[in-house]
């Protein structure tokens, strides 16, 4: 337990404090934490700090979970169900997966962040979305009540579901259980996957986590050296006539289609298109390697990434008319 004035960990190297901060490393010590009035208004509940932009110190408690375990709880010769702890570390947990002959979640290889906010998040990378792995993730919110959410009630959709709700603040997830598959399959479709595969002689568990980390290194910057929260913005969803508008305009627009009605479009292609890659503006800039991504050159405060932030939407709108909008959370 550490309960006094902390400096705030964020992806985006950013100098900040809250008034408190409280870990926990289970859920008797949180709900102990609870029951004695401990947490005091406004608290907020944070992952490693990967999708946040803290704009000032934040005057209040931050929450974080140390709950680290992992335990199967059902296994049978073609899947198997294991239960891990908001606090393990996405990437760890990946690749205890992976070592262990579990199918599903390679392709999410690398993501920054943790357990708990990958089920918050619904993360997604290179056509696998985590939320079709879960199948339940466990709360306790500020009142000491405990919920277990069946994944059918997180209203996961595109980086959506229930836990983003404001509401939903009050409510922390603590374990999030998933369902991997023992028997092989891959998810191989997306962008240069099956190309970068060649340069292997077999397709197995290691070999697709090592080609998606190869890819993810060749275009995203690394946190420790270049402060970031991987994609900035969501790509915008578009219906199906707007999109045919915007194609005649713009022939080589790439999109993915979403469903009959809805189109996807990348808003990095779009920024690029803007010719904001590699551009700063001041301390901050838009990535040299993929323009859906800000970067903090050094020094940059929460206010400098917002400014970059509100001028790259502004060139997008006066180009495309398409609003996009930040995938980070601003604090
Ligand atoms: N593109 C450009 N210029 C750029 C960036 C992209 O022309 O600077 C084009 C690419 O050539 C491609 C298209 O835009 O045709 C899409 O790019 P990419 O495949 O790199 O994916 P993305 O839409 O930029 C999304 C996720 C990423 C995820 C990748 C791979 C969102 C907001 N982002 O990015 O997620 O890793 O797909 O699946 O959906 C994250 O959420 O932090 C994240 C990194």
């Amino acid at each position: 337990m550490n309960d006094e004035i902390k400096k705030i960990p964020n992806t985006f190297g950013i100098d900040v404090s809250a008034s408190s901060f409280f870990e926990y490393h289970s859920e008797d010590e949180l709900q102990k934490k609870i029951e004695t009035g401990g947490i005091s208004m406004p608290y907020l509940h944070i992952g490693s700090g990967s999708n946040l932009l803290f704009i000032k110190d934040y005057e209040g408690t931050v929450l974080h979970s140390r709950i680290t375990e992992i335990e199967v709880i059902a296994e049978n010769e073609n899947q198997v169900s294991v239960r891990v702890g908001a606090g393990m570390i996405w990437d760890d947990f990946v690749a205890y997966c992976v070592g262990k002959g579990w199918y599903g979640l390679e392709n999410l290889s690398l993501i920054p962040g943790e357990v708990g906010a990958s089920a918050v998040q619904n993360i997604g990378a290179y056509g696998v979305e985590v939320k079709d792995f879960i199948t339940s993730v466990d709360t306790i919110s500020i009142f000491g009540k405990k919920r277990v959410f069946q994944t059918r009630e997180c209203e996961y959709a595109y980086r959506k579901s229930i836990f983003k709700r404001p509401e939903m603040k009050s409510v922390f997830v603590t374990y999030v259980t998933f369902c991997l598959s023992k028997k092989e399959s891959y998810t191989l479709d997306y962008g240069t996957i099956r190309q970068e595969l060649t340069k292997y002689s077999i397709v197995d568990l290691e070999t697709l986590r090592r080609v998606i980390i190869e890819i993810r290194e060749s275009k995203l910057p690394d946190p420790k050296i270049l402060g970031n929260a991987g994609s900035f913005f969501m790509n915008p969803i578009v219906s199906r006539v707007r999109f045919e508008e915007l194609q005649r305009q713009f022939p080589s627009m790439p999109h993915y289609d979403i469903d009959e009605e809805r189109v996807k479009i990348p808003a990095g292609w779009m920024i690029d298109q803007c010719g904001w890659k590699g551009k700063a503006l001041g301390p901050a800039a838009v990535h040299d390697k993929q323009a859906l991504v800000l970067v903090n050159l050094g020094g940059a405060t929460g206010s400098d990434i917002v400014a970059l932030s509100d001028a790259v939407r502004a060139s997008v709108y006066e180009k495309f008319r398409i609003e996009i909008f930040p995938e980070v959370n601003f604090i």
